[in-house]
């Protein structure tokens, strides 16, 4: 009788996560540790789906393993491993490729996007195959819970559609993975243009608050957050995104509820709103960012923590991959 299963992969991307990496994701994988059995992974695999250098993979893998430690992931709670030590990834995406349609596939929206920043001479097949990559991701674990951002959903709801297919046609094999979004923070916007979501790619500098940066730096960024005309606290998604989006970082960096914020600000400006998150910002990024640093400047125990994650990660890999591969007929 185990608890319900947690997974979920991060990209490592070069210099820093950001704060909607945070909200969005990070956060809850920190949260699931204590109810879930929880397997976390920086996804390697899916960092070469876009050109890489060598280097700067190894360095930004590392990297985001100790962000990942620094934000709160416990060895002793969860499973913390780097994607490209368990093999069974790639040897079940296979598999999920040959069962997944060409336009299945071509439906997701995230190759889309990524394709056209590519250009069709830079868009790999890695890059198309991606989401199915995911998919054996989250089924190798028996997943039950996929903590991500809202941009991820449609990769989750396609998981389930495969792992379906599969139990379908080869016999009960594959536990159904939920999606684990949060209203609040699904979704953190870019600070200038708060229509679009922040993040690494799209995201203008001051738009992103990154966070290994100086909190000199965030504090001057979310003080220059785009808002609107009107001078009222108020949480409106739709009118009043900018404000809006202050608010949810706000209340959920503080666990305090969007109508206590409304409360503290009736009557203040948008000025105290920015220079009090701020400060909310830099307390949190501060012990964040001198805990990586630990991290990286140990990295002996890095290591052992991402062998030991993934032997455990292993173990639960090569029995589903093998009872997979049984099933089909190998
Ligand atoms: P990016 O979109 O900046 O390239 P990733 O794709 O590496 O970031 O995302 C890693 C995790 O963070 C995913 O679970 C993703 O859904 C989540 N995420 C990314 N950006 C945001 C955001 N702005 N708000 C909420 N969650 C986000
Ligand atoms: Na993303």
């Amino acid at each position: 009788n185990r608890r319900p299963r947690a997974l979920s992969g991060i990209q490592p991307t070069a210099g820093s996560f950001h704060l909607g990496n945070y909200l969005g994701a990070i956060r809850q994988y920190v949260a699931l540790q204590e109810t879930h059995d929880a397997f976390y992974m920086v996804v390697d695999l899916h960092a070469i789906t876009v050109p890489q250098d060598p280097k700067e993979l190894r360095a930004n893998t590392r990297l985001a393993a100790a962000q990942l430690l620094a934000a709160g992931l416990d060895p002793e709670r969860c499973t913390l491993f780097i994607q490209s030590h368990v093999p069974e990834h790639a040897q079940l995406a296979w598999v999920v490729n040959c069962l997944t349609g060409f336009g299945e596939a071509s439906r997701m929206t995230q190759f889309k996007d990524k394709s056209a920043k590519q250009g069709s001479a830079g868009t790999t097949v890695g890059l198309f195959t991606y989401p199915m990559l995911q998919i054996a991701d989250i089924i190798l674990y028996q997943a039950n819970s996929v903590p991500v951002g809202e941009d991820q959903r449609q990769h989750v709801e396609i998981t389930r559609d495969v792992a379906e297919r599969f139990n379908a046609r080869f016999g009960e094999t594959f536990t159904i993975p939920d999606p684990y979004i949060l209203k609040e923070t699904g979704k953190i916007y870019d600070l200038q243009d708060p229509t679009i979501k922040m993040s690494k790619s799209a995201s203008t500098p001051k738009g992103i608050i990154n966070l290994l940066d100086e909190p000199k730096v965030s504090a001057k960024k979310i003080k220059s957050a785009v808002t609107d005309t009107d001078t009222e606290i108020r949480f409106d998604a739709e009118h009043k995104p900018g404000v809006s989006n202050l608010l949810s970082i706000y209340a959920t960096l503080t666990e305090t509820s969007i109508a206590d914020l409304e409360t503290k600000y009736a009557g203040k400006g948008y000025g105290a709103l920015k220079t009090d998150l701020a400060e909310v910002v830099t307390e949190w990024v501060t012990p964040f960012r001198s805990r990586t640093q630990e991290y990286l400047d140990d990295p002996e125990t890095l290591d052992s923590i991402l062998a030991k994650g993934a032997e455990k990660a292993r173990a639960v890999a090569a029995e589903t991959l093998a009872a997979a591969y049984d099933k089909v007929g190998f």
